[in-house]
């Protein structure tokens, strides 16, 4: 048991309470964040001269030893630390003596935990901001493909209207962009450096913390030192984020699961991506999408989690803000690797062009459109609808679709229809003529198309 302040204490602390308390069995995940962190403040303390630049220098080096023998596998991190702010400490006094010593100069754990995490957090937007710019990359491809692939567009699982593959997957498309927004403000509202604020009232230190906050890639300091210490907002804004994150790939993925089933047989899931039964021969099942879907609740079960720890917590640090990790972390990890495999699910999967345009030919999606031929020729929509309505009952009684009705019996309903109706209600007329901006005709999708490709490269570009 390694322990940074035996001080005030007469007994050995219990070997239970020990173990509750310590966190190194998951805070060593930001050994390098820790290093990376005390090398700045190291450096502002020199600079600030509360530090000797032998002092710093035996310091830095001393770091950056521990920082490669971790890295290289020589120096493991052990569980008889506290956190891993006690391992880096108390392996550099091991290593250089009484420098060492002076490295928790004008610092506390509290301000400490709260930088590790933030540098810990940042790098992580980053990789996610990358996985959903290859989730939008490879969406983008697809539309490009399937811009005159049609299929049916539901509402209630019922068949609606026809549309396309581009469009369906386009909707996704508006997610995820939304989602990559939504990383990259939560990493500019967070972007402030908490170092310097102490255990939650500052120091009488000279510190320069403006210049700490530089060398961290930081856009300033905190301006509250208590809020420094026990802001854990951009956790719970990043968690919300990744739910979101989630809510979206678990609502693909259920779509896919339905795409996917014998009754649909819209698509066809990659080999490389299905798993298989050990008793029913035939099976090939949907696993990584239920597994997406799936795991989601995991997501949304640590920001629950987390809003619960915060909510009854009186300022400034208190202890239950550990909590924070192992929940964070998780959801970080689940959420990589759910964007990861689902993004080549998606680019290894096909589209069965027959089956769904087979299917968007029945179920009556053409009605809509033959009310808007009537409309078209003078007759009031609401009437036109009603007309419609009886043509479909019609249809269903003779087990028909509406392009296969002759045109006597139109006519016996109304004397307005003409034999250009069936070429108002074809599949292509019904989708290609829809073109105002965000329908799925081939004018409008074109436009979007030119939208999110400059979306893509800007972003590419930063
Ligand atoms: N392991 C702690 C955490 O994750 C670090 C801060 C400890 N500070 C303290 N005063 N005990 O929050």
């Amino acid at each position: 048991m390694a322990q940074l302040w035996g001080g005030r204490f007469t007994k050995e602390t219990d070997k239970l309470v020990y173990n509750f308390n310590a966190s190194i069995s998951f805070d060593q995940r930001f050994y390098k964040q820790d290093i990376e962190g005390s090398m700045a403040h190291v450096k502002m303390l020199c600079k600030q001269g509360i530090l000797t630049e032998a002092e710093k220098d035996e310091i830095l080096s001393g770091l950056s030893s521990i920082l490669s023998d971790v890295e290289n596998g020589t120096l493991l991190i052990s569980d008889e630390y506290e956190d891993i702010h006690s391992f880096v400490e108390a392996n550099l006094i091991d290593r250089i003596g009484d420098a060492g010593k002076k490295l928790h100069t004008g610092r506390s754990r509290n301000d400490q935990v709260a930088l590790d995490m933030k540098l810990y957090v940042r790098d992580e937007i980053t990789t996610l901001k990358e996985l959903v710019v290859t989730l939008l990359s490879t969406l983008h491809s697809m539309m490009k493909e399937h811009i005159h692939t049609y299929m049916p567009g539901f509402t209630h699982l019922q068949k609606a209207q026809p549309i396309t593959v581009a469009h369906h997957l386009g909707a996704y498309m508006e997610m995820f962009k939304r989602d990559y927004g939504r990383l990259c403000d939560i990493y500019a509202r967070m972007n402030y450096c908490p170092l310097g604020s102490g255990a939650l009232a500052g120091t009488t230190y000279p510190l320069d913390r403006d210049y700490t906050a530089t060398l961290l890639g930081f856009d300033g300091p905190t301006l509250n030192s208590m809020d420094s210490v026990s802001d854990r907002d951009y956790l719970i804004e990043l968690l919300s984020c990744l739910s979101t994150i989630m809510v979206h790939l678990s609502r693909f993925s259920e779509e896919i699961i339905i795409w996917n089933s014998n009754e649909y047989q819209f698509i066809e899931i990659d080999d490389a991506y299905s798993t298989g039964s050990s008793i029913m021969p035939q099976k090939k099942n949907p696993d990584i999408a239920e597994l997406v879907r799936g795991k989601t609740g995991r997501v949304y079960g640590a920001l629950n989690s987390l809003l619960t720890t915060m909510k009854g917590i009186p300022l400034a640090y208190n202890k239950d803000m550990q909590e924070d990790k192992e929940l964070t972390f998780d959801a970080i990890d689940t959420v990589k690797g759910c964007l990861h495999l689902f993004t080549d699910m998606l680019a290894t999967m096909t589209f069965k062009k027959d089956n769904m345009e087979a299917s968007a030919m029945n179920g009556f999606t053409n009605a809509t459109d033959a009310a808007d031929y009537l409309v078209n020729h003078g007759v009031p929509f609401r009437d036109a609808h009603g007309i419609i309505g009886k043509l479909v009952l019609l249809c269903i009684e003779k087990n028909i679709g509406l392009h296969e009705l002759p045109l006597e019996e139109y006519k016996k309903i109304s004397p307005v229809f003409e034999e250009d109706i069936y070429e108002a209600i074809s599949l292509e007329t019904c989708v290609e003529k829809r073109n105002t901006i965000g329908a799925p005709g081939p004018k409008a999708m074109e436009e979007v198309l030119q939208i999110n490709e400059a979306f893509l490269k800007d972003i590419k570009q930063k």
